[in-house]
C-alpha cells in the first residue's frame, strides 16, 4: 500500500516519499557482452539473458536460488525465418522506473511501479536484417518480458513462439486445461506439473522449497492468447492459440508482443498483493472517466438459471416490464446501482447466435419506459448482449446497440459468448467460413473492439465467456469485470461440474491473479430443492457474504432473488454495506486451495471489510487487526458461521454479532467446513 515507504536504490541513492508521484529514469548503452543481467530494485530477483550457440536464452533467480532455469526465447515465421537460432547480441539498454499511479477503481487505489528494465537487442549472425529485442522488466515480486521485432511495413505470419519456462522441479501446480470445449469454465486441478498437458494461464505453482509462482501474460491486445504445453520434463513452452489455418499470429508492421509474466513470491498471499500485470499495461487512455462507476447490482438472472423463468418469450418470460419494475424498486430501496435484465431482446427461442437482435425488445419489455423509471429512482438498467458466440452478427449491430443504450442512460452492458470449442464463425473476404477459438487472435481483436466501441458510448463492460484478463482495465477502465472461470451459475445446473467447497479458495491464487471476476456471489437460498433437485450451493451462508471481499469485482452482483433477501434482512445488510471499490488490500492468511483471508479498505469511507473462507475443512484462524488505523476504536459487525454450521449439514447456521476492536487486537475467525466469515469494521462513534 502507498503509505508504506517508497525505497529506491536503482540509481544509487535512496528516496523516501509519501503521497507524491516519484519517477526516475536513466538510460545507458552498454558494450555488447555475452551475458547480460538485470536485478530487481531490491535485488530480490535477477534475470540473466544470454546467447548460447546462437540460441537466445534467459533464466531467473530469486535471492540466488534458481526459479526459471535456462529457457529459450524467440519466434518462427511462415517464411522460414527463425529468431530462435543463429542469433548474436547486438546491443543493450537499461532503464529504471519508480512511479506511483492511481487506479480509476480497483482493489488498491495507488499502485507502485518499481522496476529495472533491460532491453537486449539481438541480430542474425549471418543476416543482420533478422532482428529481435527482448525487453525485461524486473520487479521485486515478478518479471515481465516482451519481444519487439522490427518488420517495416511487411506483413508477417508467426507459426511458433519458442519462449520456454523451464521450471526447476516437478512443482505442485493448480491449472485448467486449454483447448477445452467449455473454454475456461472448469474446476482447477491440483497436481504435480508433470501431470499437465496443455494449460491456460494463469497457472500457479508451489515449489518444494516454499516459493509461489504464477505464469501469465499482460497487455494481450492484438495477438493470440498464450497457453502453455509441457514440452518435456519440467519445461513448458508457449503455445499460441492458432487461427483456423494453423497460423498462430498474423499482422503487418512492427511486432510488439504481450508481456510474458512470472509472479514470484515467498508466500501464497504475495501472489495476490501483486500488481505486476497492471504495471505492464499502458496507462489509461480515456480522458473523461466520470461515467465509470463501480457498484453493485441485482438482476433478472438467477431465476433463469433455476429454470423458474425463461430468457425467451412465452409464459415463463423473465424480462417483463412488470417484473423489471419490481427489481428496480428493490434496487432503489436497498441502495443498489444497477438492475441487469437478461432475455429482454428478440432471438432467444432458437439456438443462441445469429438470431439475436440487440435493439429490438420483446413486446412485454418496455425498454425506454424502464430505463427512465430506473434513472428516476437513482438506479440504472444494466444492458445485456448475449451473442451466442456469433460475433459477426454482433459486430453488425454493435454501434446501434451501444448507441441505443447510451441514449437511454444505460451505463453498463454485460456481454456473453456462449459457445463451445472452436466455434466462432469468421467469414473471409471470399465469403468462406472459418471456425476460430475464443482465445485466438481473431477474438482477442473482437473483445478489444467491444471495449473501445463501448467507451465511445460511455458504456462499461462486464464480459461473460471472455478471454482471460491481462490488465487491459488499466488502459480502458470501462473494461470492468468478466467471468472467465466457473462462476456461481454452475451451482444452479452444473451437476458433477458444480463448484466444490475448495473452488473459491483456489480462484484467488489462479484466475483472480489476472483480474476481477463477476462470480455473482450472494445466494441465500442455498438448496433450491424444488427448482433444481440435486443441485445446491456448496458453502455456508456466511461464506456467501465473505466472497464479496475475497473475490474482487468492481461490478458486484447480489445474485439471488429479492424474496430470498427479504426473508433474511440481517445478513442482507452486509451485502448492502459492502463496497465494490477499495483503497487498500491486505492478505492476512493464505494457503492455496485451503483458506484465504483478505481485508480491504473502502475507498470512500474509513471502513474496512474482511472476508475469510475455507475449503471443506473447518478451522480457526487468528486475524491480526494491525491493518486498522492505530488509535481508532472500531465496531466490528461480524457475520460468522455458527458453531454447528457445516456447508453440507447445516449451511444456514450463522451468528451475527458486534465487538469493539482496535489495531492492537487479534480476532479469532472460526470457519465451519465450507464456511466463512465476513466483517465490517466501522469507526466507533
Ligand atoms: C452465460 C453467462 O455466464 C450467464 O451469466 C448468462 O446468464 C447466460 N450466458 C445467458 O447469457
Amino acid at each position: 500500500m502507498f503509505t508504506r515507504q517508497l525505497k529506491i536504490n536503482a540509481v544509487g541513492f535512496t528516496c523516501r516519499l509519501a503521497g507524491l508521484v516519484c519517477c526516475f529514469t536513466f538510460a545507458s548503452s552498454l558494450a555488447v557482452a555475452e551475458e547480460l543481467a538485470v536485478e530487481s530494485p531490491g535485488k530480490v530477483l535477477k534475470v540473466v539473458c544470454e546467447v548460447k550457440d546462437g540460441v537466445p536464452v534467459y533464466s531467473v533467480s530469486r535471492l540466488q536460488r534458481p526459479v526459471i532455469a535456462e529457457s529459450r526465447l524467440g519466434f518462427e515465421f511462415k517464411n522460414g525465418i527463425s529468431l530462435g537460432k543463429g542469433m548474436k547480441l547486438a546491443g543493450s539498454r537499461r532503464d529504471s522506473v519508480d512511479e506511483t499511479w492511481t487506479q480509476v477503481w480497483g482493489e488498491e487505489k495507488r499502485i507502485r511501479d518499481h522496476h529495472n528494465e533491460l532491453r537486449v537487442d539481438l541480430a542474425g549472425v549471418d543476416d543482420s536484417s533478422r532482428k529481435m529485442s527482448v525487453v525485461f522488466r524486473v520487479f521485486d515480486d515478478g518479471i515481465g518480458f516482451r519481444y519487439e521485432i522490427p518488420m517495416g511495413n511487411d506483413s508477417w505470419e508467426i507459426t511458433n513462439e519458442l519462449t520456454e519456462f523451464a521450471m526447476t522441479g516437478d512443482h505442485r501446480a493448480w491449472w485448467i486445461g486449454a483447448y477445452q470445449g467449455n473454454r475456461y469454465e472448469f474446476r482447477y486441478t491440483d497436481s504435480p506439473l508433470s501431470k499437465t498437458e496443455k494449460v491456460h494461464t494463469p497457472i500457479t505453482f508451489e515449489t518444494a522449497d516454499g516459493l509461489y509462482l504464477s505464469i501469465h501474460e499482460a497487455a494481450l491486445t492484438d495477438f493470440s492468447s498464450m497457453a502453455l504445453w509441457r514440452k518435456s520434463g519440467n519445461t513448458f513452452e508457449a503455445d499460441l492459440y492458432p487461427w483456423s489455418d494453423g497460423i498462430k499470429v498474423r499482422g503487418t508492421g512492427n511486432i510488439v508482443t504481450p508481456w510474458r509474466t512470472i509472479q514470484i513470491a515467498d508466500t501464497p498471499g504475495g501472489l495476490i498483493d501483486n500488481y505486476l500485470i497492471l504495471n505492464l499495461n499502458e496507462p489509461n487512455r480515456l480522458e473523461d472517466t466520470s461515467w465509470i462507476k463501480p457498484g453493485k447490482y441485482v438482476g433478472i438472472w438467477w431465476e433463469m438459471h433455476l429454470d423458474i423463468a425463461s430468457w425467451g418469450s412465452g409464459p415463463k418470460h423473465g424480462a417483463t416490464t412488470e417484473k423489471t419494475k419490481k427489481y428496480i424498486d428493490f434496487a432503489a430501496s436497498n441502495g443498489f446501482d444497477g438492475v441487469l435484465v437478461e432475455g429482454w431482446n428478440h432471438g432467444w427461442e432458437v439456438e443462441w447466435g445469429d438470431s439475436f437482435n440487440f435493439t429490438k425488445a420483446y413486446p412485454d419489455f418496455d425498454l425506454p419506459y424502464l430505463a427512465k423509471y430506473a434513472v428516476d429512482k437513482g438506479v440504472r438498467l444494466i444492458g445485456h448482449h448475449e451473442t451466442g458466440a456469433a460475433v459477426e452478427n454482433y459486430e453488425r449491430q454493435m454501434d446501434a446497440a451501444f448507441a441505443l443504450y447510451e441514449e437511454l442512460g444505460v451505463r453498463a452492458v454485460k456481454t456473453g459468448y456462449v459457445g463451445h470449442g472452436q466455434n466462432i464463425v469468421r467469414t473471409d473476404e471470399q465469403g468462406n467460413k472459418h471456425r476460430e477459438w475464443h482465445h485466438g487472435q481473431h477474438m482477442v481483436r473482437h473483445y478489444r473492439k467491444v471495449v473501445e466501441e463501448a467507451a465511445k458510448h460511455h458504456i462499461m463492460i462486464d464480459a461473460h465467456e471472455p478471454i482471460k484478463p491481462t490488465g487491459i482495465r488499466r488502459t480502458y477502465p470501462n473494461m470492468m469485470t468478466r467471468e472467465g472461470a466457473c462462476g456461481q451459475e454452475y451451482n444452479a445446473w452444473g451437476g458433477p461440474r458444480r463448484n466444490l467447497p475448495d473452488h473459491t479458495t483456489i480462484l484467488p491464487f489462479t484466475r483472480l491473479l489476472a483480474g476481477p471476476m463477476d462470480f455473482t456471489p450472494g445466494i441465500f437460498d442455498l438448496l433450491y430443492e424444488k427448482e433444481r433437485p440435486g443441485e445446491r450451493v456448496s458453502t455456508t451462508l456466511a461464506k456467501q457474504l465473505a466472497l464479496y471481499v475475497v473475490i474482487y469485482s468492481p461490478l458486484q452482483m447480489a445474485a439471488d432473488l429479492p424474496k430470498n433477501y427479504e426473508a433474511k434482512p440481517e445478513p442482507f445488510k452486509f451485502i448492502k454495506d459492502v463496497p465494490a471499490d477499495w483503497e487498500f488490500t491486505e492478505v492476512l492468511h493464505a494457503r492455496i486451495g485451503d483458506y484465504v483471508t483478505i481485508a480491504r479498505k473502502d475507498r470512500n469511507s474509513d471502513d474496512w471489510y474482511l472476508g475469510s473462507i475455507t475449503d471443506e475443512n473447518g478451522r480457526i484462524l487468528q486475524a491480526d487487526l494491525s491493518f486498522l488505523t492505530p488509535g481508532v476504536k472500531y465496531t466490528a459487525e461480524i457475520y460468522r458461521d455458527s458453531d454447528d454450521a457445516d456447508w453440507d449439514k447445516n449451511p444456514y447456521g450463522m451468528v451475527i454479532e458486534k465487538k469493539q476492536v482496535d489495531s492492537t487486537m487479534k480476532l479469532p475467525l472460526r470457519l465451519a467446513p465450507g464456511g466463512g466469515t465476513a466483517i465490517r469494521f466501522h469507526p466507533a462513534k
